[in-house]
């Protein structure tokens, strides 16, 4: 169960790693992360997945436009990208969730992510994945994805949870615990295979 719509109104790009190192260092601007996540992507600007990367990127960035006069037409434009990746691409990817750097969307087809999500940098999304609240009443508890995540085709994870850093999780995957960082999970409910 998912509810990919915007939680907050907060811009939310999870910090990378040399920004929680150094907080103070230079945010990169859209450009900049457009192009990073076009390298990500294999330099194929066409895939749907950099493209729902793109307009998330866009849809934090008009966070940050402050005049509500110029950031109404840049929140209608936004919508419009992210409706069509939505319907289009079947990637529901809501700007109020956190995605760091690097990460990549393979193929594309039945992904959501929750508004609350976090996702870490270098995280590996394929087809299928859910990363979604678990019960009605539980609506801001999302998953927390480590940096260098691996999520296979299919898999759903529920909850508050958090993958560790480096995980994979199996094809159709079903996680409802945690998974320490490094570590395989496979099944349903998903069981570590062991950690390295
Ligand atoms: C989970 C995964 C990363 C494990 O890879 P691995 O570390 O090489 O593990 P192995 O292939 O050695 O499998 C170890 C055990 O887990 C089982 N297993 C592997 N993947 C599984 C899955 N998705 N679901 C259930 N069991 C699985 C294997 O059968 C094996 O069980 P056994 O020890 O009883 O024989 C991999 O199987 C996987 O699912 N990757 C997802 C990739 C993907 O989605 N690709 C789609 C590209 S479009």
């Amino acid at each position: 169960m998912a509810s990919p719509e915007p939680q907050s109104d907060a811009p939310s790009e999870a910090p990378s790693e040399a920004q929680a190192a150094r907080p103070d260092a230079p945010r990169p601007g859209l450009w900049a992360l457009w192009r990073e996540d076009l390298r990500s992507h294999r330099g194929e600007w066409s895939r749907p997945g950099f493209l729902s990367l793109a307009v998330y990127r866009f849809g934090v960035w008009r966070m940050g436009v402050k005049p509500k006069v110029l950031r109404a037409p840049l929140s209608l434009i936004y919508r419009f990208f992210f409706v069509r990746c939505r319907n289009v691409y079947g990637i529901e990817l809501p700007y109020s969730a956190a995605v760091g750097r690097g990460v990549v969307i393979e193929h594309q087809g039945g992904i959501v992510v929750h508004g609350n999500t976090v996702i870490g940098d270098r995280c590996i999304l394929r087809q299928g994945c859910t990363l979604g609240i678990r019960r009605l009443d539980q609506l801001d508890d999302a998953p927390v994805l480590e940096d260098g995540v691996a999520l296979g085709a299919g898999c759903v994870v529920l909850g508050k949870v958090t993958l560790g850093t480096g995980c994979s999780v199996g094809a159709n995957a079903v996680v409802l615990k945690d998974v320490p960082a490094g570590a395989v999970a496979v099944g349903i409910p998903a069981k570590v295979l062991g950690t390295p």
